[in-house]
């Protein structure tokens, strides 16, 4: 199968590359590398594999890289809140206006089937347990830009092509693009090199899910496409609250402690448990590893000085803001990207 990744050098990117194409998949990525790790392609990609480098606003570039493609995959974007609030305009082109362009290309070079990486943070902050069927209820401009392209990709490709939403967990685990700014993996490194876990509140539940089941899950999806389907991408097994996550960094890195701040997190309300039924029944198996296994391996990382903590590279808020600061990444403001920015002020959010 010929399968284009789109933002394909990232974290989750490397990772799937590599799996898809251990099975035989033909893998073209398609990264602006906004972090600026211009070596990433030749590091982190196969050889088999095809790298593009262009920016995924651009129609042009997108519709040639989609040419004769079997499905497209859309892992671009900016993640995160944090990440998102540094320049709102930039946010919205890269979550929103990005996957509406790229579905533009994609109908018109008849791609059959689009994938696009969702959150479960589209959910909020919620009581009981949230489904596929649980009404959104986005917290900030990451969720809400999500929520919408999610919408907008519905009405998009009906009748053109099939449409698969993975609405990812929080991933954690070790990929050849590490990151380290998400939960487990920010306490992980932490732990390892300070001996200290900083915790503030910890109440809020978070499901979890490791990068290399998220791969497998996206695998299985694109050979089996469905006309529209949503799944969250997870286990039922691996909801947590942040404290749970905290504990288990510490039962896992030798010598490490909790050590307990404020509260609550005023900067980060999300808090529900997720059901993953959905695509437990699709896909028999899946999302079975457990959080320690992510927790071992950058531990393993750190320690090893495979991976250095102190180094921006491995955060991407701290990347964009290198990267806007020297114009490498910046707000285009065209006119398809001020036709979607309108279309995002002026959606109402005031149902949900
Ligand atoms: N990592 C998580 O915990 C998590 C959780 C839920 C959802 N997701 C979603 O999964 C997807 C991948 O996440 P990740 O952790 O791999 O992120 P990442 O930042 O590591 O990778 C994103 C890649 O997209 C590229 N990119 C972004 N905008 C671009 C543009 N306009 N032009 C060209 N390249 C561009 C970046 O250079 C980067 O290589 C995202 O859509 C994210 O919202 C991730």
């Amino acid at each position: 199968m010929r399968v284009v990744l789109l933002g394909g050098a990232g974290y989750l990117g490397a990772v799937a590359t590599r799996h898809l194409s251990a099975l035989g998949h033909h893998i073209t990525v398609v990264d602006g590398l906004i972090y600026q790790r211009d070596d990433d392609p030749a590091r982190l990609l196969p050889t088999a594999s095809h790298f593009v480098h262009a920016d995924l606003r651009d129609s042009h570039a997108l519709r040639e890289a989609l040419a004769g493609a079997d499905a497209v995959v859309h892992l671009g974007g900016l993640v995160g809140e944090p990440a998102c609030a540094v320049d709102e305009q930039l946010a919205v082109e890269l979550n929103y206006a990005s996957p509406v362009i790229a579905a533009e290309a994609a109908i018109a070079a008849n791609v059959p089937h689009y994938v696009f990486f969702s959150s479960c943070s589209v959910y909020g902050s919620r009581e009981g347990t949230v489904d596929e069927g649980t009404a959104p209820h986005p917290l900030g401009i990451y969720a809400r830009t999500k929520v919408l392209a999610e919408r907008r990709l519905v009405d998009m490709l009906a009748g053109d092509a099939c449409l698969t939403v993975l609405r990812l967990a929080t991933v954690h685990g070790r990929s050849p693009r590490q990151r380290l700014d998400s939960v487990a993996n920010r306490m992980t490194a932490q732990a390892v090199a300070t001996g200290r876990i900083p915790l503030n509140g910890g109440a809020q539940r978070r499901p979890l899910v490791h990068v290399a089941d998220v791969a497998e899950v996206l695998a299985s999806a694109l050979t089996t496409p469905h006309s529209q389907r949503i799944f969250n991408v997870g286990s039922d097994l691996e909801n947590y609250t942040i404290t749970q996550i905290a504990e288990t960094v510490e039962l896992v890195v030798p010598g490490s402690r909790i050590n307990r701040g404020l509260e609550r997190d005023e900067a980060d309300a999300r808090d529900y448990r997720t059901s993953f039924a959905r695509l437990a029944a699709a896909f028999p198996g899946s999302c079975s590893r457990r959080l320690r296994e992510g927790v071992q391996e950058v531990a393993h990382a750190v320690a090893a000085k495979e991976l250095d903590p102190d180094l921006p590279e491995y955060d991407n808020f701290k990347g964009l803001l290198a990267s806007r600061d020297s114009g490498h990444v910046r707000a285009l403001r065209s006119v398809a990207c001020e036709r979607l920015h309108e279309e995002y002020e002026a959606a109402d959010w005031s149902t949900q």
